[in-house]
């Protein structure tokens, strides 16, 4: 299994390009399940979960391109299998979104049910409530969700709780039902704003996309269209807190500044100095970072996806934070890894009290999900010493050509086998 060595202490200082979105890019693939049409896509990341996305697309009969690197054309002039298999669904959850784009064009869908996940629960009766208003019917069978539409007809749904996926999938959805769908309570992150644009690029009719309340009025079809998929907002977040970490000067560029606003204000809290361009931002850090409190939220709130990054600035902090996560149950499995590398965390149900300590120190430590490896990477580059991260597939499904670009930093990083 392949590993990442990182020779921590440096400073990082230099310029790296954010590439896009993989949460944008994912609802967005399956938006092309909608049309016959071709969809072509640019600045799609080049990462694992891309590539499982699309060989999912690719066995229900669309045809995937890509013309050069960063682009995607996809075809689904016949849906041959309107299937999503439990092999796929277990390694990458967002499988679930191909549930409201094959209802809407074939009436038909068999997606496995994703089951329990390392950071939590993570249900989708959202979802299906949804997608019932709408028509159709739904029952799991061997494990599977098996649904059933005519047509699907517009809804008023009111989400018991703010869910991304399950907005994208309704939103998806609704573009082919049957009169006008209204989503309210729905999640308001960029990421469903770029995914309306895209749809409203094919032809659909929505408003409201990145509000708490979306409208989609039904359409009888879509087309093909082109769509530039936004920035990754992880992403940036997660280089700019390694370099409050680690201190140094860094240039972040092809970003979307106005898509950061709370992580933004959490490492100015903490003591870097930030400026913001339209489309890239610098952030500058000399000395120890000051502790900083934080509470995940949906968005605008601060992101249960930055909270892992945050908290391991936080252990080396001068000071005392209190992380609390309300998003998912069990999302703190990087704090026991951080401890081997001397961090000082005690959890309370879902607070970490993370008690700033002056230096921490290489060890072996293994990455359990996406964004907890990421906290692992932070933390290695501050660690004197070598930090060997075992497990590191998890970052390659999240984090485009990382050695690459921490390597333009100036850290010393490289991949093991
Ligand atoms: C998306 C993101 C993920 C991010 C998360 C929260 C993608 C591909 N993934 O995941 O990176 O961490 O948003 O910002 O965009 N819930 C239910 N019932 C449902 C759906 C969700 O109870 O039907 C609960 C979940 O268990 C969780 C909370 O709602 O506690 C939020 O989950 P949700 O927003 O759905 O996360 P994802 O869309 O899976």
């Amino acid at each position: 299994m392949e590993k990442l060595l990182i020779r921590g202490g440096v400073p990082l200082e230099g310029e790296i390009g954010i590439s896009g979105a993989k949460n944008a890019a994912l609802p967005i693939m399956c938006a092309a399940l909608l049309t016959p049409e071709t969809l072509r896509l640019a600045k799609v990341p080049r990462l694992m979960d891309v590539r499982t996305m699309t060989g999912l697309l690719e066995r229900m009969g669309v045809a995937a391109h890509a013309p050069e690197p960063g682009a995607l054309e996809l075809t689904a002039a016949r849906i041959a299998d309107p299937r999503a298999p439990y092999e796929l669904v277990r390694t990458m959850r967002a499988s679930v979104l191909v549930l409201g784009p094959l209802l809407a064009r074939c009436g038909e869908a068999r997606v496995a049910l994703p089951g329990g996940c390392a950071i939590g629960l993570r249900p989708v009766d959202q979802h299906v409530k949804g997608l019932e208003a709408m028509g159709a019917e739904i029952r799991v069978e061997h494990g599977d969700m098996i649904a059933r539409a005519e047509r699907l007809r517009g809804a008023r749904i009111v989400m018991d709780l703010v869910t991304v996926t399950g907005t994208e999938n309704l939103m998806m959805a609704a573009t082919l039902a049957d009169g006008t769908t209204v989503i309210e309570n729905a999640a308001r992150e960029p990421e469903i704003v770029d995914l309306a644009a895209c749809l409203s690029a094919m032809g659909a009719r929505i408003r409201g996309a990145g509000t708490d309340v979306i409208r989609v009025e039904g359409v009888a079809a879509l087309g093909g269209a082109a769509h530039r998929v936004m920035p990754d907002r992880i992403e940036t977040g997660t280089y700019l807190a390694a370099v409050a970490a680690a201190g140094g000067r860094v240039r972040l560029t092809e970003a979307a500044p106005d898509t950061l606003d709370a992580t933004l204000d959490k490492l100015r809290e903490a003591g870097a100095r930030i400026s913001v361009q339209q489309d890239s931002i610098e952030l500058e850090m000399n000395g120890r970072p000051h502790a900083v409190d934080l509470r995940t939220a949906p968005y605008p709130g601060f992101a249960t996806d930055m909270q892992a990054q945050l908290l391991a600035l936080d252990t080396i902090a001068q000071g005392t934070a209190m992380v609390t996560e309300t998003i998912f149950e069990n999302r703190f499995m990087h704090a026991l890894e951080l401890q081997r590398l001397g961090a000082d965390i005690a959890i309370e149900g879902n607070t970490a009290v993370v008690r700033g300590v002056e230096r921490l120190q290489g060890a072996a430590v293994m990455a359990t999900d996406l964004r907890a490896s990421a906290s692992l990477v932070i933390a290695g580059l501050v660690a004197q010493g070598e930090t060997l991260i075992d497990r590191i597939y998890h970052l390659d499904r999240g984090y485009e050509a990382l050695e690459a670009k921490l390597g333009a930093l100036g850290a010393r990083v490289e991949r093991r086998r």
